[in-house]
């Protein structure tokens, strides 16, 4: 009877222990969940404000015209020179009608080199301050047209400061809100268990008291004369077995970690600049070889010079904010920018360069041991291989990485299963009539034009 009340006590005690530990878990995923809302609402509240700043924005240009009629065309016909808030090959626009009467306006930006030609002073000093350069004429632009531009250009600049500290203090709230309290449900969880195993042994020495007080005789374990590894150790056939065992699991990690050695698959170091192939060969959709140019006729693919890279950033000195992202903001990515300003000594104020450079040293991430031969425009241009069968969604990499393990089976495999592509080349015509009688098959795989030869990839 006894015994049966005591093992009552034990799961009650049990019981109770999980209900506690339930309720806790419960609680604090509420608190979670309702600290998320207050992000929510944070930010919304943070936009609303940006929204009521852009509103008063609007009523302040009103005497202007429309602008987001004027926002179209000067991304359309201005942007290429003009920022609104920073100089770039003209003058930031912003502020230009306390600067000059509408009038004058109106006949610069329809045409200037007539204005500079007729000795208007307002026109030859501009002209002369950014080093003649001569701005498109726009004839084509009424008089409302410029309006609405203007109006978009005299937007004040957005303050930063209200989405940013919104925003980002919402989302670094978030992080370390949910950051904190998984910290604290573990330490909770910790601590009942601690609880739980003191408490466990305390049921066990009452009850084992109890049991003495009331006269219950404990039964003891009957111990037979051998201890259970002498009987193991006795069974020759256990032991065996159990010794294979170990032997073929010992040599499954082996192999499992030899197999390892040398392959560098996912590597994804830390780069000088932070380049993202994401926002470049994705969302901008800029072709891979228009940066790696040498993949298509030599053995390398290369890493662009940063030349290649003034192209576009001589005016693309910052990102839009859209670009940011949770994990990158548009700080971030602006100063990588400034990095590469840096890096050819390119002053974005004055629009030239200064002459400082200081070379950018690209980690390099692919790398095949100096035995091994791959060439790229072999497998670009010749088997018209894309460049993601081999490296993977470069486009959607923030951070470059190595996607393929870059083993002999890999490159053996492949060229087992790949068939070569045999039309309109001159070159193959013969080779694959032979060959293809040969194997007795209409496609012939890389393999079978024998690219398994050790010879082809081993010098
Ligand atoms: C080809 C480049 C180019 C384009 C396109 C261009 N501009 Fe300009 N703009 C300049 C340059 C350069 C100057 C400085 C004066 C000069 O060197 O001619 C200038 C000056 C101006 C000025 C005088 C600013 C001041 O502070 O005095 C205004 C206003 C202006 N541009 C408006 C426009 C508008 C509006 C458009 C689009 C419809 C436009 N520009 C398109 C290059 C350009
Ligand atoms: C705007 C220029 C640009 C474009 C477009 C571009 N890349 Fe790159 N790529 C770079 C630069 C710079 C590096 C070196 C920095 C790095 O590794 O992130 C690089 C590195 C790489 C590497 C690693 C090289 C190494 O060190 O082993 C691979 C692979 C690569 N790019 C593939 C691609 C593919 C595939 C595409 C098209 C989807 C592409 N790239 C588009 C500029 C570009
Ligand atoms: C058949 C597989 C394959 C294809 C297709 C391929 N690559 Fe590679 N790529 C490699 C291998 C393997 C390496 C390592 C080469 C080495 O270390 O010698 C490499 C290295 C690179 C590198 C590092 C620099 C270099 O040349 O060694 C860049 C950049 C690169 N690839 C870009 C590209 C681009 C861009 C394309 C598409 C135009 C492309 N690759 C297509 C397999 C491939
Ligand atoms: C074909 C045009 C083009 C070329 C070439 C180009 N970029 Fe960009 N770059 C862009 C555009 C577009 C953006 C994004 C602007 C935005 O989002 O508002 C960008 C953004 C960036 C950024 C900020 C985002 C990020 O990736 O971290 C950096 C840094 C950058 N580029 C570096 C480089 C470097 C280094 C090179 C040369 C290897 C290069 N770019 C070549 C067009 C180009
Ligand atoms: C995505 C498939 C693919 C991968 C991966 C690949 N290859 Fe290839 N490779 C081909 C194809 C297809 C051809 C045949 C090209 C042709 O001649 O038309 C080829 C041809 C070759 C050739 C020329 C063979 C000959 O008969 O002349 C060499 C050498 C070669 N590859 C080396 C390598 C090496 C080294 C690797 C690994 C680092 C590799 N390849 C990985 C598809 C691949
Ligand atoms: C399609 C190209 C290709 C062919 C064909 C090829 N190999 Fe390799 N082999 C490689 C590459 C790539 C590596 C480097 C692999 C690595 O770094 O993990 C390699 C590595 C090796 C290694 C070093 C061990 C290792 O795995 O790293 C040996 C040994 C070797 N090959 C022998 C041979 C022999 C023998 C043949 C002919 C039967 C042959 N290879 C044919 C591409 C090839």
């Amino acid at each position: 009877m006894e015994k049966v009340n005591i093992r009552h006590s034990i799961s009650k005690t049990l019981l109770f222990l999980l209900v506690v530990l339930f309720s806790f878990s419960q609680s604090f995923g509420q608190e979670k969940s309702a600290s998320g809302q207050d992000n929510g609402e944070a930010i919304q509240a943070a936009q609303e404000e940006t929204a009521g700043a852009s509103d008063t924005a609007e009523s302040a240009a009103d005497g202007l015209g429309d602008p987001a009629k004027g926002k179209e065309l000067f991304n359309s016909l201005c942007a290429s020179c003009h920022k609104r808030y920073k100089r770039s090959t003209g003058p930031a626009l912003n502020g230009v009608t306390s600067r000059h009467s509408m009038d004058w306006l109106y006949s610069w930006i329809k045409n200037s080199q007539a204005m500079i030609a007729s000795g208007d002073a307002e026109a030859v000093a501009i002209y002369e301050e950014f080093n003649q350069t001569a701005m498109t004429p726009f004839p084509q632009l009424s008089n409302e047209d410029i309006d609405n531009i203007l109006a978009y250009v005299e937007q004040p600049k957005p303050e930063p400061t209200a989405v940013v500290d919104g925003g980002a203090g919402g989302a670094s709230g978030s992080g370390s809100g949910s950051g904190v309290s998984t910290d604290i449900i573990l330490g909770v969880l910790a601590f009942v268990l601690l609880l739980l195993v003191v408490v466990l042994v305390l049921v066990n020495k009452t009850l084992n008291n109890f049991a003495a007080a009331s006269g219950v005789e404990l039964s003891k374990k009957e111990t037979s004369g051998k201890p259970i590894w002498r009987a193991f150790a006795e069974n020759q056939f256990l032991v065996i077995v159990t010794s294979i065992f170990f032997l073929l699991a010992a040599a499954y990690f082996a192999y499992g970690y030899l197999m390892q050695v040398g392959v560098d698959q996912t590597y994804q170091p830390v780069q000088p600049i932070h380049f993202s192939h994401r926002i470049h060969a994705g969302d901008n959709g800029v072709d891979c070889k228009y940066c790696h140019s040498s993949a298509r006729v030599s053995k390398t693919s290369g890493v662009p010079s940063l030349n290649v890279c003034m192209n576009c950033h001589k005016v693309i000195s910052e990102v839009a904010p859209e670009t940011a992202t949770e994990d990158f903001s548009k700080e971030f990515y602006d100063k990588e920018i400034a990095k590469l300003y840096n890096a050819v000594g390119w002053d974005a104020t004055t629009q030239s360069y200064t002459g400082e450079e200081q070379p950018v040293k690209w980690v390099r991430v692919h790398n095949l041991p100096d035995f091994a031969y791959y060439n790229h425009s072999q497998h670009v241009t010749v088997a018209g291989i894309e460049c993601q069968q081999c490296h993977g969604p470069v486009q959607e990499m923030e951070v470059l990485y190595q996607f393929a393990p870059l083993t002999m089976g890999w490159c053996i495999n492949c060229h087992r299963e790949t068939n070569v592509n045999l039309e309109g080349s001159g070159y193959y015509d013969k080779i694959h009539e032979q060959l293809s009688k040969k194997y007795g098959v209409e496609t012939l795989t890389a393999a079978q034009m024998g690219a398994t030869e050790c010879g082809k990839c081993h010098y």
